[in-house]
């Protein structure tokens, strides 16, 4: 048996944030999230091949073999395993991902990259997983990823169960919804983050006191958001949005030992956000683990957003985003990252060229 399958996914940048685990090897959130898909531009190509000829699983990333030994990285890959269960199969696979973000963004490519990986491998396996099962599969290696299997605006529903089966993601609109939304990113920051989000959200489970009233708001913020997002209502959405990125932020520091992913920069792009915002709603940002800010705008606000960036010297760089449609599989052969005989094809992405396969 040798079957394949390639498939990208884009990266999501959450409004209502997931922060807490509630069953740490499920992936079980404390609360539920929302977010937008993000388009093209911050895609994950993976290729999966199983295949008799392989006597070990593989996984590649951006051209070099992981160690599958290494900890987190053996967690995650527990999703090849899950989709062999699934399948009946016993074969062995080959994955390769390849992260086509600009190079110096510095964000988490783990959504885009989980959700990649699930469509992919189960497909490959002949699976015909629909939007729930898949975002399960995605939520075993990354919980945001289970978010990126859908594409417009996604709430991950938090689910009771202890199985996890009723903590999946479902699409709230689609990207046609809001159509003049932008996440305008500012990039201040390309290097990796200090602490990893699982490691930090554990840390924050564990000693924050503020948590607990976190969790407790959360529910209405949902709620209000989903309204806002249905509504296309920019200046409550913008607000939310803000209000709800300090308030993960805020807890975030009252862990211990504390982490602080915000640095001077972020905090001068919020300023400047607030006096974008002083003559009415603009945009609003929203911070992941890590010091980049996501801007949402509207279209005919954009060169507005730009131009503020501009006045700030840590901004390295600007990228602005639609809202993206979700997954995409490629049948044609010629674009798999592995050839028929089960190689890896070299392969690279730049910015300019785009990805090189040969
Ligand atoms: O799924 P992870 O482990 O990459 O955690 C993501 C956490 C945040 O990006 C900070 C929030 C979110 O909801 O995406």
């Amino acid at each position: 048996m040798q079957t394949v399958s390639t498939c990208e996914a884009t990266a999501n940048i959450a409004v209502v944030k997931y922060w807490g685990k509630r069953d740490e090897k499920l992936v079980l959130p404390t609360n539920s999230s929302l977010s937008f898909t993000m388009d093209e531009q911050l895609k994950t190509r993976t290729t999966v091949m199983f295949s008799e000829k392989f006597s070990h699983d593989e996984f590649w990333l951006n051209g070099a073999k992981a160690d599958l030994k290494s900890g987190e990285f053996a967690e995650r890959m527990v999703q090849l395993q899950l989709v062999r269960e699934m399948a009946g199969i016993k074969t062995k696979a080959k994955a390769v991902s390849l992260n086509c973000f600009p190079t110096s963004a510095g964000f988490a490519s783990s959504a885009a990259g989980f959700a990649a990986l699930a469509c992919a491998a189960s497909k490959a396996a002949g699976l015909n997983l629909d939007a729930r099962e898949l975002s399960i599969l995605a939520r075993r290696g990354s919980g945001s990823a289970c978010r990126s299997v859908l594409g417009g605006f996604v709430e991950w529903k938090k689910g009771d169960r202890a199985d996890g089966n009723d903590s999946y993601a479902q699409q709230i609109a689609s990207h046609t919804h809001w159509t003049e939304l932008r996440n305008v990113i500012a990039v201040v920051e390309a290097g990796r983050k200090k602490i990893s989000s699982r490691a930090g959200m554990k840390q924050t489970v564990a000693t924050s006191g503020l948590f607990e009233a976190r969790l407790k708001g959360l529910p209405q913020t949902v709620e209000a958001m989903k309204k806002a997002v249905l509504a296309k209502d920019f200046p409550r959405f913008a607000e939310l949005a803000m209000r709800e990125s300090s308030n993960m932020h805020a807890v975030m520091l009252d862990t211990w030992p504390p982490i602080a992913y915000l640095n001077d920069h972020s905090k001068e792009i919020m300023n400047s956000v607030m006096e974008l915002n002083s003559g009415g709603a603009v945009a609003g940002y929203t911070f992941d683990a890590g010091p980049n800010a996501h801007i949402y705008t509207l279209e005919k606000d954009v060169s507005k957003v730009r131009r503020k960036l501009g006045e700030i010297p840590g901004v390295k760089e600007v990228i602005v985003c639609k809202v993206g449609a979700g997954p995409k599989f490629l049948m044609d052969e010629k674009e798999h990252l592995v050839d028929s005989d089960g190689n890896v094809r070299e392969h690279s992405f730049s910015k300019g060229k785009g990805i090189v396969i040969s």
